[in-house]
């Protein structure tokens, strides 16, 4: 059921997630689907509800009251009598700067977060979204929320509540409706070990520049991030001895086989199209194409024979807010589509920023399934 977020409505959720139900709830990245973070049965239903395996950890929501590692160690979340000086000063920077937004910390954890909640790793990962339906949900429920994006395991991340019921609707009661979400892709995931050592672990709209600057320290990369398969989990250790599971190659996949193209567009000809083994095809542009652009594609896809070429475009300028905004949602309508195989424009800017979130995105949306 998909519920406007009045504030009874939020106690109504707030009650379910107290008894260890389920709940859909907004953030500004994706949706999530929030369970008690401390209670073991509401994890377990996380994993079953998600069909996702255990050994992909979860995120810990938080809410605003929760901003400094005292308050995180209060609700014995971390184990900050493990934190070396650096460690304590750098993650202090980022949850000054960063929380509450877009940024997720992976941080020595205390026992009290059950191992299913983190697979066994000595980390957690933690997050104070900036979402006001999820604050005041978090801050109703009066505890940590454990939330993975709030899609079945390895498809698109869903940026509305109605991807959620689509997704899940037979099996969680509360969605909580918080309009579509303002960035669209999931949190930066950022690993902060004990020694103070800082890795990439998932790229997203907080970039690794922004990271170093107030951090103040050097961001190293997590190069299991891009190797792996689908059906594997990447377990290599960094440095810091920090891993990064549930990076597996193949994720936010739609259904059907997606091509990501190596050039954009207009490089696209007849020949290409022709070598296409299907009659209908989905193009999915970053920035929208001109009347005349659309009228050469169309005519293109007539000469190449196929029956039908549906265009969707991820944004009007190519602005990159935009395309983030929308990427999961326009993946989803194509996929929705009749369309029998689609095809996408790479990611313009995709060496930093949130250019390098999207690539990252449309490489996982396009990696090869086993
Ligand atoms: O934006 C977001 O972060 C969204 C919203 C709902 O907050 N949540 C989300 O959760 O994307 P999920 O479960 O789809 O992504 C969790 C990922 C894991 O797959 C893993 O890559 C990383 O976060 N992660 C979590 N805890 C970790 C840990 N202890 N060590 C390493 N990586 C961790
Ligand atoms: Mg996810």
């Amino acid at each position: 059921m998909i519920l406007e977020p009045s504030s009874a409505n939020i106690a109504l959720a707030a009650e379910a997630l107290r008894r260890g139900e389920l709940v859909g709830m907004p953030t500004e990245t994706v949706y999530g689907l929030a369970g008690a973070a401390l209670d073991p049965t509401a994890l377990a239903r996380i994993f079953e509800t998600k069909e996702r395996p255990t050994f992909d950890p979860l995120i810990v929501h938080v809410e605003r009251a929760a901003r400094g590692l005292d308050k995180l160690a209060e609700l014995r979340l971390i184990a900050l009598e493990t934190f070396s000086e650096q460690a304590r000063k750098r993650a202090e920077r980022l949850i000054a700067a960063f929380w509450p937004g877009p940024l997720t910390l992976v941080l020595p954890k205390s026992p009290s977060v059950p191992d299913l909640a983190t697979s066994g790793l000595p980390s957690v990962g933690l997050r104070m979204p900036r979402h006001p339906v999820a604050q005041a949900l978090l801050a109703a429920a009066r505890m940590p929320l454990a939330a993975p994006s709030a899609n079945r395991f390895g498809r698109i991340s869903p940026t509305t509540a109605r991807h959620v019921e689509t997704e899940l609707g037979d099996r969680i009661d509360f969605i909580l409706d918080g309009g579509p979400c303002e960035i669209g892709l999931e949190s930066t995931v950022l690993g902060v070990g004990a020694d103070g050592t800082l890795t990439l672990l998932r790229p997203g709209a907080i970039s690794r520049i922004e990271l170093e600057q107030v951090a103040q320290a050097p961001v190293g990369s997590h190069a299991a991030s891009h190797a792996g398969s689908a059906a594997a989990p990447a377990h290599a250790q960094t440095p810091a001895g920090l891993a990064a599971p549930g990076m597996t190659e193949s994720h936010y996949a739609p259904s059907k086989t997606l091509l990501l193209l190596s050039n954009p567009a207009p490089l696209i000809d007849a020949a290409f199209l022709k070598s296409l083994p299907a009659l209908r095809i989905g193009l999915l542009l970053m920035a929208d194409a001109s009347p005349e652009g659309h009228a050469r594609l169309q005519s293109l896809a007539r000469e190449s024979g196929k029956e039908a070429l549906n265009v969707r475009a991820l944004s009007a300028t190519g602005s990159l807010r935009e395309i983030a905004r929308n990427l999961f949602a326009g993946l989803r309508a194509l996929d929705e589509g009749d369309s029998e195989l689609l095809l996408c424009e790479p990611s313009p800017e995709g060496a930093h920023g949130l250019g390098h979130a999207i690539a990252d995105r449309l490489r996982r949306a396009s990696a090869r399934r086993e």
